[in-house]
């Protein structure tokens, strides 16, 4: 097996300009779509080269839907595996002075019109996730969304998963698993929020893998939290351990946070939100080491109050 078959590549920061993260220099150059869509492809070649086969994409990820879906038509490769979303509509048509980015409609009809699209992943396709399920759209409840799912799931072979963002991730998760469609659970594949500062799905990932599913995990560097900031006194302590397991192993803290997923949860893959190859590149560090026991037990004290994680993330920007 290939080292680097734990990591799967993200593409929300490769199919649109603006992404929610920290990024501190902000591009000067002017944007051009072409040049964005020549990154981009450039971006999923650079991972296929270096053995990544696992690739997570939206209609919500601006153009990177159909980045993938030309590249994989070139590529013509079976071990590639996708796993798309449906709910979100990008709609900020690659305006960077745009306010609103995305529009959530977790609606039957709105699984029908993206699926159009979204089956062209087909034969790659082997995960169809809600994107971002939470109890407000009343998603885990509506009938004809989940009939529909398990429809999918039968005529093209499909896992069926969701994505999970906020403090009460565990609900969702619970309820999630509650769900069955003709006596049978839905859900196979769980896109988790996990990472040193937010570890409260630790017990919800080792359940849902005990049980033969899949625990996929986003976010694993925080949206950039991870590395040393001024803004963020709060995590002065955490950059101080996390810089000295960087200086050790001779890797980037991004190597460091995400071994630390690899090494305390048992995961199907970890994504790498990387949209430059040189992230890319030291996101990859991660496959050359592991953690001792007792640097995973510090790393683990990092964690800090649910609550307070997630009213931070959403105090954060589109870069
Ligand atoms: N389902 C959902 O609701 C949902 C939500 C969020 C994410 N996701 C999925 O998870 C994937 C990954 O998550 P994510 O992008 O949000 O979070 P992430 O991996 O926690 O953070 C990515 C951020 O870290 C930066 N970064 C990565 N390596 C770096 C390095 N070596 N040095 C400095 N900065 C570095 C990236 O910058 P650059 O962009 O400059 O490389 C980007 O801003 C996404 O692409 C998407 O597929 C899903």
């Amino acid at each position: 097996m290939s080292k680097t078959q734990s990591l799967g590549l993200g593409t929300a920061a490769i199919g649109r300009p603006k992404y929610i993260n920290i990024r501190q220099q902000n591009n000067a150059e002017q944007f051009s779509l072409a040049k964005f869509r020549e990154r981009g492809l450039a971006l999923l070649e650079s991972a296929y080269e270096k053995g990544i086969r696992y690739f997570d994409t939206a209609p919500g990820y601006g153009m990177a839907e159909q980045l993938l879906i030309n590249w994989l038509k070139e590529k013509q490769d079976p071990t590639i595996e996708v796993a798309t979303k449906w709910g979100y509509t990008y709609v900020a048509n690659f305006d960077k002075y745009a306010t609103v980015h995305e529009v959530k409609e977790h609606s039957s009809n709105k699984l029908n019109e993206q699926w159009k699209q979204s089956q062209k992943l087909l034969p790659f396709l082997t995960t169809y996730q809600i994107h971002s399920a939470t109890l407000e759209t009343g998603v885990l409840e509506n009938q004809e969304v989940l009939l529909r799912l398990a429809e999918l799931k039968n005529e093209h072979n499909l896992k069926i998963g969701l994505s999970t963002t906020g403090a009460n991730q565990l609900e969702i998760l619970k309820k999630a698993l509650a769900v069955e469609v003709d006596g049978v659970q839905l859900f196979e594949v769980f896109q988790i929020t996990y990472n040193v500062f937010d570890q409260t799905a630790v017990s919800a990932i080792r359940r849902i893998t005990s049980q033969n599913k899949r625990v996929v995990i986003k976010e694993a560097l925080a949206n950039g939290r991870v590395f040393p900031n001024p803004k963020y006194s709060n995590y002065s302590e955490a950059y101080l351990q996390l810089s000295k397991l960087a200086e050790k192993y001779n890797v980037g803290i991004d190597a460091i946070a995400l071994r630390f997923c690899l090494d305390s949860v048992p995961v199907y893959k970890l994504l790498s939100g990387a949209s430059l190859e040189l992230h890319l590149e030291g996101n990859l560090k991660t496959n050359a080491f592991q953690l001792e026991e007792k640097e995973v037990s510090l790393l683990r004290n990092l964690q800090v109050e649910p609550e307070k994680y997630w009213k931070e993330r959403k105090l954060l920007g589109w870069n």
